[in-house]
């Protein structure tokens, strides 16, 4: 096993941070990608007459489309290599882009925004792999990270672009240069998407990914120039990570000696799927329900929303300084607990609101305990799971199983992004308090979840890791 590194780097940081960044790009197109629909929703039930499931639909196919596009680029990253993956998901981003803006029908734009939804799906899982297998192991979790930083401000700009917009145009459906607002708020994707493609060429192929092709010297190249170290070791503990390991890339890869799924893989697929099931993506796709039934009117619930995104954005700064110090395990541990106290404080104060006309009405202290609540549910969210979830998937499962493993888990965590947005609407109905009772049961889950299935990745390379777990 190789020893833990320390967190003093051999190579020139900003160099290592301009390449995991590149990558992280995807990320700001996913954060983008999901979150422009909010501005563009209204106008598009409007010019096209459509409300109800059929506009729900066309929300929900970008996520059908996540989960298929993180389940498929598992193989080809195997196949092709991981800077093709990040190529294939720029050109999805650009057809989506323009086939939204163009769309005729609701039909027509459901089917783009579903392959934007690979690109999304694809983009998602690659980032971690790619920026895992290129980072020296002291600072890993920071470069990870900035995937999460990049979603994150894919989704306070899509917000701001999606204003702007309305703002020049005078609504979402007036013209500006001749098209409507939100056409142009999917053809703004395009700018992100063409500087993705663009640079995923200007970065190198995965050093580990090299190696599992046979082609060590590139490999080495690779290390010597991002990693550091002792490079000649390093590359033949990487060889020593795929003994065993076929060509083609199969889903049975999964399976251990014993037949049975490597415990790792349940263990990546519950971080997965509980991240999403304590409803962060709730306060994000209907903020305005939520702050609405807090008691603000439209506008100012808008301009809550925007904070939330903020508060978004700094919190992940707050994991980026904390991840590689405190470890990931810790931090998981408060989030799952904070997470829990200030959704259990939402759920009560919703459920104990009297209903007036079918809708929670909050009185007195009751509002800004419940504006508060949330806003510390997305800080707690913010500074642990948000973006560990997706260093660890990107770090955690052995070289040999690594992207056949996270495209499992990629795909369920869009799968149970899927449940959770699509269910909320009828949950919500029923009532408020059921809704956010349900969250919190996840996040109280959670807790255990953490400290009995999460082994800290913190400092080991990724080659220790295999080890320790293949
Ligand atoms: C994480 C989640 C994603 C969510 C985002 C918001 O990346 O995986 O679903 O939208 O955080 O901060």
């Amino acid at each position: 096993m190789s020893e833990q590194q320390n967190s003093s780097l051999d190579v020139p940081l900003g160099r290592i941070v301009l390449v995991a960044a590149t990558a992280a790009l995807g990320g700001f197109l996913f954060g983008f990608d999901t979150a422009v629909i909010n501005g563009a929703v209204g106008a598009i039930g409007e010019r096209f007459g459509v409300s109800g499931f059929l506009l729900g639909f066309a929300v929900a196919s970008a996520l059908i489309g996540c989960a298929i596009g993180a389940w498929y680029a598992g193989p080809v990253a195997d196949r092709l290599g991981r800077i093709k993956v990040m190529i294939i998901a720029a050109v999805l981003f650009v057809v989506s882009s323009i086939g939204c803006a163009a769309a005729f029908s609701v039909w027509d734009l459901s089917l783009w925004r579903a392959v934007g939804g690979l690109g999304v799906g694809a983009a998602s899982i690659i980032a971690p792999a790619y920026i895992a297998e290129v980072s020296p192991a002291g600072i890993r979790g920071r470069l990870g990270s900035l995937q999460q930083l990049a979603i994150v401000s894919g989704i306070f700009v899509a917000l701001l672009t999606a204003y702007a917009l309305v703002a020049a145009a005078g609504s979402a459906t007036a013209t500006l240069f001749g098209i409507e607002a939100w056409r142009l708020m999917f053809l703004a994707e395009l700018i992100p998407a063409v500087v993705y493609g663009v640079l995923a060429f200007t970065i190198p192929e995965s050093p580990r990914f090299l190696i599992y092709r046979g082609q060590r010297q590139r490999a080495l190249k690779v290390l010597h120039k991002y990693v550091g170290g002792d490079v000649e070791r390093t590359a033949d503990e990487i060889e020593r990570s795929f003994q065993g390991r076929t060509e083609r890339p199969k889903l049975s890869v999964l399976r251990g000696p014993s037949r049975r799924i490597y415990p790792i893989v349940w263990a990546g697929l519950g971080l997965a799927i509980l991240q999403q099931f304590t409803g962060i993506n709730v306060i994000f796709y209907y903020s305005s329900v939520l702050w609405q039934a807090v008691g603000f009117t439209e506008q100012d619930s808008l301009i809550i929303t925007v904070i939330t995104s903020v508060t978004n954005i700094l919190t992940t700064v707050v994991a980026i300084v904390l991840i590689d110090k405190v470890g990931r395990k810790p931090l998981l541990l408060v989030g799952s607990i904070g997470q829990f106290a200030s959704l259990a404080v939402l759920a009560i104060t919703f459920a104990t609101a009297p209903v007036v006309n079918g809708e929670p009405l909050l009185q007195g202290a009751a509002s800004p305990v419940a504006l508060i609540a949330a806003n510390l549910f997305v800080v707690f969210f913010g500074c642990t799971w948000g973006p560990i979830m997706w260093v660890m998937l990107g770090e955690m499962f052995p070289n040999k199983i690594r992207a056949m493993a996270l495209a499992v888990a990629g795909a369920a965590q869009w799968a149970a992004n899927f449940v959770v947005s699509t269910t909320f609407p009828a949950l919500s109905e029923a009532g408020l308090g059921l809704a956010y009772g349900v969250y919190t049961f996840f996040a109280f889950v959670s807790i255990f979840f953490v400290i009995k299935f999460i082994q800290e990745t913190k400092g080991e390379t990724l080659e220790a890791l295999s080890e320790r777990d293949g």
